[in-house]
C-alpha cells in the first residue's frame, strides 16, 4: 500500500514527521508492506497533517491526523480507504481544491517531489523539450503570448523582461530566481520548491535557452531549509538524468544552476540588493537605470524573476502561451497562487483564475474567521500591501483593480484580520517593520519610517491630532515618491489605507484622504 505524508514545513511543524514514524512504526510491528511517499502539501492546511491512502478508487484522504490517532486509524482499517471520523474521502472532492485553477500547482502533492521519475511521468519536461526544438526569440514569443506578469509583485510583463536580455549583446549572461520570498503571509514560492522543485529547475533551464544564459542561480532565503533540502536533491537528480549541465538531452545547450543561500535581510528580495549579496557584498539596494536586464549580476545581462514566474513557464511551453492566456481577465492573465493566512478558517494555497473576488476567496472557500468573528480587514500583497475592508471585498484578484483601489496584489499574499483588530498599531507596526528592514540607502524610507512611528503615536496619544495627521500624510508622500524603491515606497499603501478606512481607531472621527 501507497501512502503520502507531506514533506511541506507547514505539515512538518504540524508533526507530519511524527505521524510519518508512528505510521512506519506501526507498520513493522505488524509486518504490513507500507511504502510511506513524502510529497507535497495539497495547501489545505487546516486539514495537515494528511495523510492519502492509494486504494482501488483512488486516494483517499484522512485528516488532520495526530499521532495519537495513528494506531486506531490503521486498526480501523484506513489502509483500504474506510470510513473514520477523520476521513476526507478524496481531496480533490473538496470545494477548496475542486473549484481551482491549478496550472503552476498542477503536480504540487500528486507527486514524490524530488523524484525525476515522478516529474517526468506527470508531464514534467514536456514544456523543455519544446524548448529544445525553438529558436530562443520563439520561446521568448510563447512567453509573451501567454501574457504572464511578474508573480513577486510587480506585475512587470515576463516576455518583455525576457526580450530585453536577448537582445542585450554579451559573453555572458544569468538566470536569476528571486526566492527571497519575504512577504509576512506569503508562502507559494516555498511550496512550489519543497513540493515540486523541478519545475522551477525546468522553468529556468528553459529562460536559459529563451535568452543565450548558460549559468542560473536560486537566491534562497536562509529561512527555508527544507526547500534547500528539495531543491539540491532535485537539482542533482536533473544533473544525473542530463537535463542539467552541458549537452542537455544531446541539443548541445548547457545550463548549470545552483542554490545560493541569503542571510535574512527582508531588503534582498529587492532584486538590485539580491543582485549584490549574490555578488558577495552588503544587500544595498543600487539605481536603476541601468535595468539588470541589462547590466545585472556581476555587470552582465540578468533575468530576475520570483520563483511562481518561472515555474509558470513549464506549462506555457508544454501547452503554448494561448492556452495559459485563455485564463484570466483584462490584463491579468493566468493564475495566481493565492496565500490565505491569519484569522481564516481554512488557511493554505488556493491557485485561481484572476479575476474571482476576494469576497469568494475568503468566504467560500475560506470560511470566514478562524474566530467566527466578522471580518474588518485584510492586508493584501504583504506587509507593504493596502488593508482592504468589508466593502471593498468584491473586487476582482486583477492587477488593474487593485490598482484603481490603491491597493497591490503583490505576491498573493492575504492576511485575515477580525473586528479584534486595531488598525492604529496595525499602521504603527508598518512604519515599524520599515525601520527595521530598510537599507539605508535613501533618507525618505530610512529617517521617514522612523518619524513614521512617531507621529503615528502622537496622534493616537492625542497630541495635535489634525497637526499629525497632516503630518503623517506629508511624510508618507514624501516617502512614496522620494523612495529608491518599493520599501520606502509602499510603505504608505499600509499606513494610508488603515487611516483612510479605519480613523475611528486613531481616535479621529473622519480624515480627509
Ligand atoms: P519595478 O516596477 O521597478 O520593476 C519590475 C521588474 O521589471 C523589475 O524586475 C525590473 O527590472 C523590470 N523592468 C522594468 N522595466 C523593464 C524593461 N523595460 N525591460 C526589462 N525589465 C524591466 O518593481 P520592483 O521594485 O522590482 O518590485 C516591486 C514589487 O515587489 C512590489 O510591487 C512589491 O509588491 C513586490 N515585493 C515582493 C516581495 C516578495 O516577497 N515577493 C517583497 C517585497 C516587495
Ligand atoms: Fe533602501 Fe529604503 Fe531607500 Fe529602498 S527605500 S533603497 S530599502 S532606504
Amino acid at each position: 500500500t501507497r501512502l503520502f505524508i507531506s514533506r511541506d514545513s507547514t505539515a512538518l511543524s504540524l508533526g507530519a514527521e511524527q505521524v510519518a514514524t508512528a505510521i512506519a512504526g506501526y507498520a513493522a510491528s505488524k509486518g504490513l508492506d507500507i511504502e510511506i511517499v513524502r510529497n507535497g502539501s495539497r495547501g489545505l492546511f487546516w486539514l495537515e497533517p494528511l495523510i492519502e491512502v492509494e486504494t482501488a478508487e483512488g486516494r483517499v484522504a484522512y485528516g488532520p491526523v495526530q499521532v495519537e490517532d495513528v494506531n486506531a486509524l490503521l486498526d480501523a482499517g484506513v489502509l483500504k480507504g474506510t470510513e473514520h471520523p477523520l476521513y476526507l474521502g478524496n481531496i480533490e472532492e473538496l470545494p477548496f481544491f475542486k473549484n481551482q485553477q491549478r496550472l503552476t500547482f498542477a503536480r504540487v502533492g500528486l507527486t514524490d517531489p524530488v523524484s525525476i521519475s515522478d516529474y517526468i511521468k506527470y508531464d514534467g519536461y514536456r514544456g523543455l523539450k519544446n524548448a529544445l526544438a525553438l529558436q530562443p526569440a520563439e520561446i521568448v514569443k510563447q512567453v509573451s503570448d501567454s501574457g504572464l506578469r511578474g508573480r513577486g509583485g510587480a506585475a512587470f510583463p515576463t516576455g518583455i523582461k525576457w526580450n530585453t536580455v536577448l537582445n542585450a549583446p554579451s559573453d555572458q549572461k544569468y538566470i536569476v530566481c528571486n526566492a527571497d520570498e519575504g512577504d509576512s503571509g506569503t508562502f507559494s514560492d516555498r511550496m512550489i520548491m519543497e513540493g515540486d522543485p523541478f519545475v522551477l529547475i525546468e522553468g529556468m533551464t528553459i529562460a536559459g535557452l529563451a535568452v543565450g544564459a548558460t549559468q542560473g542561480y536560486i537566491y534562497l532565503r536562509v529561512e527555508y531549509p527544507h526547500a534547500e533540502i528539495a531543491l539540491n536533491q532535485a537539482i542533482a537528480a536533473a544533473y544525473e538524468n542530463g537535463y542539467l549541465g552541458e549537452n542537455i538531452q544531446n541539443s548541445g545547450k548547457t545550463f548549470h544552476l545552483e542554490v545560493r543561500r541569503g542571510a535574512g535581510a527582508y531588503i534582498c528580495g529587492e532584486e538590485t540588493s539580491l543582485l549584490e549579496s549574490l555578488e558577495g557584498k552588503r544587500g544595498l539596494v543600487r539605481f536603476k537605470p541601468p535595468l539588470p536586464a541589462i547590466v545585472g549580476l556581476f555587470g552582465k545581462p540578468t533575468i530576475v524573476n520570483n520563483v511562481i514566474s518561472l515555474a509558470s513557464v513549464p506549462i506555457i511551453l508544454d501547452k503554448g502561451g494561448e492556452y495559459y492566456r485563455d485564463f484570466g481577465t483584462g490584463r491579468s492573465r493566468g493564475s495566481l497562487p493565492i496565500q490565505l493566512a491569519g484569522n481564516i478558517k481554512h488557511s493554505g494555497l488556493f491557485e485561481a483564475a484572476f479575476g474571482i473576488t476576494l469576497r469568494e476567496i475568503l468566504y467560500d472557500y475560506g470560511g470566514g474567521s478562524a474566530t467566527g468573528r466578522p471580518i474588518r480587514a485584510v492586508q493584501v500583497g504583504g506587509p507593504l500591501g493596502a488593508y482592504l475592508h468589508a466593502d471593498q471585498f468584491d473586487t476582482p484578484l486583477d492587477y488593474e483593480a487593485f490598482a484603481a483601489i490603491s491597493a497591490v496584489l503583490g505576491h498573493g499574499g492575504i492576511v485575515v484580520h477580525d473586528e479584534s483588530v486595531n488598525m492604529a498599531d496595525m499602521a504603527r507596526y508598518a512604519m515599524e517593520f520599515c525601520v527595521e528592514e530598510s537599507c539605508g540607502k535613501c533618507t525618505p524610507c530610512r529617517i521617514g519610517s522612523t518619524r513614521g512611528v512617531e507621529v503615528i503615536d502622537r496622534i493616537v496619544d492625542g497630541v495635535q491630532k489634525d497637526k499629525n495627521t497632516e503630518l503623517l500624510r506629508d511624510l508618507c508622500n514624501t516617502m512614496t515618491f522620494g523612495s529608491l524603491c518599493a520599501m520606502g515606497g509602499m510603505t504608505p499603501f499600509p499606513v494610508l489605507s488603515a487611516l483612510n478606512h479605519f480613523p475611528e481607531d486613531f481616535g479621529l472621527e473622519t480624515t480627509k484622504a
